[in-house]
């Protein structure tokens, strides 16, 4: 496995190279990402694998300089799972001038994480674009995880034109529910044994919804309360049209709950998707 840092290396690596398939992370590696590079390594001959924390995407207050960073572990699992390439670039070479050109994000990204994030998905977007266009991958692997994200990017490739195949990776648990995320280390014992109930709640909106209620804001709103009383602060919870992410109606089958909140200074998000009946 290769451990790159420049452009110019990650270039010359990569020329002839006609099956990639690339995985963008921000490091600090779980089994949700590793899971990624098992997808990966099933649609391309050659897997690689970028670890770089994008201040792009970080809001003023947000954790851009508390955010884990354990380059050697990440490349020693790395290694394990069979990747060929590890990308791992410092801020300067990614952004050797200020970028003043931006993607400017679709509309799916005003709401949901984009409401509490201003600029949030218009960092992501220009960095995943930067990315694409360094290793030039024929397949790109992102998490339901951040369901909205995969939607930006899907959203990215198709009205870019980019040749890029884009799939998108089950969300990896942990044996509680509670999604893998490297903010999960952010949280104190009590708070981790709180975490579960975020999946839990997006469990109760699937199942009121399957037992025919309808009345999705109404639902989420009981959930709001729910979340709240055990000391939660809700961001959002909401139904979408999973292939779409604009507000479910009656008509839409295939729904997905989407929340996001905070247990103390940790932000959370985790979603579910599911059949309207
Ligand atoms: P990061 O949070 O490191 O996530 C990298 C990829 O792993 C994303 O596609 C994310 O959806 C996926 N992922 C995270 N947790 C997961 C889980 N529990 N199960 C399955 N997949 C999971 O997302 C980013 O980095 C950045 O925004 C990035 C796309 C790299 C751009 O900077």
């Amino acid at each position: 496995m290769d451990i790159l840092h420049s452009v110019t290396e990650l270039r010359a690596r990569l020329a002839g190279e006609t099956r990639i398939s690339f995985v963008p992370t921000m490091g600090n590696l779980h089994d949700g990402h590793i899971h990624l590079v098992n997808l990966a390594r099933q649609h391309g001959d050659c897997v690689v694998v970028s670890i770089f924390v994008n201040p792009l995407q970080f809001g003023p207050n947000e954790d851009l300089d508390n955010y884990p960073r354990t380059l050697e572990q990440d490349c020693a699992r790395l290694q394990a799972a069979g990747a060929d390439v590890v990308f791992a670039p410092s801020v300067s070479e990614m952004y050797p001038s200020a970028q003043t050109m931006t993607i400017s994000a679709p509309p799916i990204a005003d709401s949901l994480c984009g409401a509490s994030r201003p600029g949030h998905f218009s960092g992501v977007a220009t960095v995943v674009m930067k990315l694409f266009n360094l290793v030039q991958p024929q397949v790109a692997i992102f998490g339901k995880k951040d369901y909205q994200q995969l939607s930006v990017i899907r959203e990215l490739v198709q009205q870019f034109n980019l040749p890029i195949s884009i799939i998108g990776g089950e969300t990896v648990r942990e044996a509680d529910g509670l999604a893998m995320s490297s903010r999960n280390g952010y949280l104190s014992p009590a708070q981790r044994q709180e975490a579960k109930r975020l999946h839990a709640a997006l469990q109760l909106v699937k199942q009121a919804i399957q037992k025919g209620n309808h009345d999705y804001p109404a639902i989420c709103e009981q959930t709001r309360q729910y979340l709240t009383q055990l000391g939660w602060i809700v961001d959002y919870i909401e139904v979408r049209a999973a292939s779409t992410l604009q507000p479910a109606t009656a008509t839409d089958t295939q729904l997905v709950a989407l929340a996001a909140a905070r247990l103390g200074k940790t932000r959370l998000i985790d979603n579910l998707e599911f059949d309207a009946s």
